[in-house]
């Protein structure tokens, strides 16, 4: 299989990133990162999610942000929504896309969601055919894909059944997350070409945390076999509240330095998306969690520009 030409990468940092801060994050300054984020040529902006307030404090604001951000017509803004209560709040601020989130493993959905695998199908099932009554796109997760933070190994197997039931119910796209980044790239393509059986791959994509430094070289071992979508978060931002000791996806700037290094398009002005890195890195107080927007920055006046 040859590389892909284009890669879409869907920008989940204001969810998956702000959602694991300890501290509350000013609306201004979540609605500041995303509409940064609008002007670097992302298609895609994960914005917020409709889940418990109780469960995930940080995301209590999301239908607020919603409202306020400036929303692009080329771009979508995906909300993540676990029930007919949270699709009933995303449709009432207006969103066009939502995605459901399940696991791979019994344990990680009981923590996460509450329910079984089995509960949580049937709760998306239902979200699903009224999502798309009101002509909603919906998006799907699978978390776990590589390990599970309470059961271990997760068998490719149970990930690709997940994914299956979550085409059948009508997401467009499936994403696998490797919510603790324990993978490695040989085990990352096991588990691709297990989904991929069952799934065709131009509806999956690769959610890669990045724990263990390996989120990179796992997206490098996947590209070759199809994948064509990869979630990322600005300066490596996030983690997950229900997994204890995850830390941020991959960065995007990293992931979208390599690509374009690879001849693979992406439509991201490069610069434009550090310096959205830098803005949030900065109101959260810490050094940017991307190296190569770390070292884009960098760069005096006058230095030769690396290949972007
Ligand atoms: P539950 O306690 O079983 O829910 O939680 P419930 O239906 O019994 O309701 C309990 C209370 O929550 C009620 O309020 C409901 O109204 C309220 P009360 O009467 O006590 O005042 N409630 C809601 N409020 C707002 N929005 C809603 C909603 N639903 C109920 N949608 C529930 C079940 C699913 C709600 C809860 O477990 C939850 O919100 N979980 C979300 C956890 C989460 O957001 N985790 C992080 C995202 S997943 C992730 O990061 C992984 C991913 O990145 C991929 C990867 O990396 O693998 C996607
Ligand atoms: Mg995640």
């Amino acid at each position: 299989m040859t590389l892909p030409a284009r890669v879409k990468i869907v920008e989940v940092g204001p969810r998956d990133g702000l959602q694991n801060e300890a501290t509350l994050v000013p609306l201004d300054i979540k609605i500041a990162l995303i509409d940064r984020l609008s002007e670097t040529g992302l298609s895609a902006i994960e914005a917020g999610a409709f889940v418990s307030p109780k469960w995930v404090p940080q995301m209590a604001d999301s239908a607020e942000v919603f409202r306020r951000i400036k929303q692009k017509p080329d771009v979508s803004y995906p909300v993540l929504v676990p029930n007919v209560k949270g699709l009933e709040l995303a449709l009432a601020a207006g969103a066009a896309e939502i995605a459901v989130f399940g696991a791979a493993s019994e344990s990680f959905s009981q923590r996460n969601i509450n329910c079984s695998i089995q509960e949580s199908l049937e709760r998306f099932s239902h979200v699903c055919d009224a999502a798309q009554s009101a002509g909603l796109k919906v998006r799907g997760y699978v978390s776990c894909v590589l390990g599970c933070p309470y059961e271990g190994e997760i068998a490719p197997k149970a990930v690709a059944k997940v994914a299956e039931a979550l085409i059948g119910m009508g997401c467009y796209e499936v994403s696998l997350g490797d919510t603790i980044g324990v993978g490695t790239p040989t085990k990352a393509q096991r588990m691709i070409e297990a989904v991929a059986a069952e799934v065709d791959m131009r509806h999956l994509a690769a959610h890669f945390h990045d724990t263990y430094g390996q989120a990179l070289a796992n997206l490098h071992a996947v590209l070759p076999l199809g994948v064509a979508v990869i979630d990322a978060s600005v300066s490596g931002l996030g983690g997950c509240p229900y997994a204890p000791g995850a830390s941020g996806n991959v960065a995007t700037e990293d992931v979208v330095y390599m690509l374009h290094g690879m001849g693979i398009e992406t439509g991201i002005d490069l610069d434009k998306l550090a310096e959205a890195g830098a803005f949030i890195s900065q109101a959260l107080g810490r050094q940017p969690g991307s190296k190569a927007g770390m070292a884009l920055r960098a760069r005096t006046p006058g230095e030769p520009k690396p290949e972007q």
